[in-house]
Order: structure tokens, then sequence, then C-alpha cells
């Protein structure tokens, strides 16, 4: 295991703080950081602090595994099925969770969107292998287990991420005794400094066939050039190829309790070497993705998840954030 803990306790519960508000954050409204904060004082160290750039792994992809490993023990009906959820997150992880389970079903909205968005993406995905796609591309994967439990017998999966990250997730599914699957391919790229393209090229992807992409979590931590160049190039693939993204939404478009609780959110993710960096309005997004070359352009918002995934359940979970599920096809 990577850490950077140190024999100041004070020092070491406050690292564990902001590691696990850089999970809430994904969800971009971020109200149930000080939740998670709280429960993240018992969750051990996953990855030590410091920014991708300098070689360390994402530790906001920690914070989104145990949100799912989360919400297979809290919820029910489960939203999204993960068999292998637990045991991504690793043993002190998962026993953290066990023994703090009361603390994690506090704040159900953003473990509720983090299911969601898996669960959405995953959906997407099946009608797509229903019409012939064979490829599937999971952009910025962190611990996406969906290749380890992939129930599509042809269908070839692409894990892409940052070099770093992607070390620490081999470690850590050898560790989990997890085996990479025959038809699973890792192809590190930093969206920042090198090309899709050329990544899933030298990882032996079929760029005449269509493929189905994901990309869930990572847009708000990328520069919008780089999101622009990662979507040009799905765009540029064989018609039939279709990606799913979610994204952050601009401040403006936020009510004061949202802007006021991602200020602080951001300011902590800031300190992790995970800044929160690019926002999206929706209509310019969608019409982007139009001028991309893509021809169908869906978005599913919260009012449409909770419509579709979360109707008429007893616990009451449901998604409330400012984030969107984008859905373009070429
Ligand atoms: C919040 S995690 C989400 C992980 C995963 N998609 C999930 O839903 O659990 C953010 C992911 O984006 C990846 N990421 C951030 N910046 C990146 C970059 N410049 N290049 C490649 N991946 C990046 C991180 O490595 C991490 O896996």
């Amino acid at each position: 295991m990577i850490s950077n803990m140190t024999r100041n306790p004070a020092a070491n519960a406050r690292r564990r703080f902001l590691r696990d508000c850089a999970g809430a954050a994904i969800a971009a409204n971020a109200i149930g950081c000080a939740h998670w904060a709280r429960a993240a004082a018992d969750a051990p160290a996953a990855a030590s602090a410091g920014a991708m750039a300098q070689g360390q792994p994402s530790r906001t992809a920690q914070g989104a595994a145990m949100l799912r490993a989360a919400h297979q023990l809290i919820d029910t009906p489960r939203v999204f099925e993960d068999a292998l959820a637990l045991n991504i997150i690793g043993a002190e992880a998962q026993a953290a969770l066990r023994q703090n389970l009361a603390r994690y079903a506090e704040r159900a909205s953003l473990r509720a969107y983090v299911a969601l968005r898996s669960r959405y993406s995953e959906d997407q995905l099946a009608l797509a292998v229903q019409r012939g796609v064979s490829q599937y591309v999971v952009l910025g994967a962190g611990l996406d287990t969906f290749a380890y439990r992939n129930p599509h017998a042809a269908l070839r999966v692409f894990e892409v991420d940052h070099p770093a990250t992607q070390r620490w997730k081999r470690q850590r599914l050898a560790d989990a005794g997890i085996a990479p699957p025959r038809a699973l391919t890792f192809a590190p790229v930093d969206f920042e400094t090198q090309t899709l393209g050329a990544g899933l090229r030298a990882a032996g992807f079929d760029a005449a066939r269509p493929a189905f992409f994901s990309m869930l979590g990572v847009a708000i931590y990328i520069t919008q050039p780089a999101l622009m160049s990662t979507l040009s190039q799905v765009a540029a693939l064989a018609p039939g190829s279709e990606i799913v993204f979610s994204y952050a939404v601009h401040d403006a478009l936020l009510n004061a309790q949202q802007r006021a609780a991602r200020a602080q959110a951001a300011s902590r993710v800031a300190a992790l070497g995970e800044p929160w960096i690019s926002y999206y309005d929706p209509a310019a997004l969608e019409a982007q993705g139009a001028k991309l070359g893509f021809t169908q352009v869906a978005t599913l918002t919260a009012q449409n998840a909770n419509e579709r995934y979360f109707k008429g359940r007893a616990d009451g979970l449901r998604v409330s954030g400012s984030s969107r599920l984008l859905r373009a096809r070429v």
C-alpha cells in the first residue's frame, strides 16, 4: 500500500478527511462532504497525497469506489449491482466501511449519484452490445470493476487511466485476488499530455469498429481542451460508437446552498492535488457535441434519473446533485 501517513494522529486525521472529501466531491454538490470526512476517519490510507502529475494515484478513485461499496451494503433494492465493489476497495477499507456503516448511510444522495452513473452507463453499454458493439473503453477507470464481471461474452474491454492510477489499480487487483480477464487491456493515458487515439492504438483497439465509451467522475478534474480533444476523437470513430460521461454544471446554475457546499468542498479537494477545474453549461455542451459530429446527444438530468431509477423506493433514495450525464452517439 502506498501511504504517506505520519505518526502525528491529527495530521493523519486531516489527511483522511481531505482524502475522503475528494471522494465525496465527485458528485460536484458535495453536500455530504462533512459526513464523508467523518466516515473517512475510520478508513485506512489507500493512496498517498499529491497530484497524479507527481506520480501519485488518484485518491478520488478510492473515494468513488468506497461509495459504490457502501451502496452494496446499505441500499435495498440496489440501483447498481457490483459483486466486486467491496473486494476492490481493499481489506482495510472494507473493514472500516462495515464498522461505520451507519455513518456512511447518512448522506444518501451522493452515494445514489455514484451508483446511478455506473448503472446508467452499463445500461447504455448493454444496449450498444445489442446493436453489435464489441469494444468498451472505460475512460478514467479508477477502481471500476466492470471488466472483471463483464457479462457480455464477445465484448473486449479497454481500461484507460492516468498511468499512476492504473499502476495502483493493478496492484490493488493483485492484492484482492482479482485476475484481469483475457478480454481486458490496460491503456495508460494522461488526457492532458497524451492523446486517447495513440493510447488506444498501442493497446490494440480496432478503430474501424464501433465502440462504447464511459467517462464517469473525470470531466471535472481535466481541462476543457482535454475533454474536447477526447470527445472529438470519439466523435471521429466508426458510426454507432457512443460515449456516456458525467460533468458538473456551472455555479450559475446552482442554488445558494449548492454553491456554498461546492466552494467549501472545492477548496478541500484542491488541497489534495486533484482540484475541480472544469464546469459546463448543459445546452452549450450538447451543442458542442453536435458540432464535433455526434448525431444523437442527450442529457440525463437528476429529475429524469429519479423518475427512471429511484421511483417508488421506500427509503427515499434519490439523486439531487449538480452533475449531469451526457450520452452522445456517432
Ligand atoms: C473520481 S475518479 C473516478 C474513477 C472512476 N471513473 C469511478 O467512477 O470510480 C477520477 C479518475 O480520473 C482519472 N484522471 C484524472 N485526471 C486524469 C488525467 N489527466 N488523465 C487520465 N486520467 C485522469 C483518475 O486517475 C481517476 O481514475
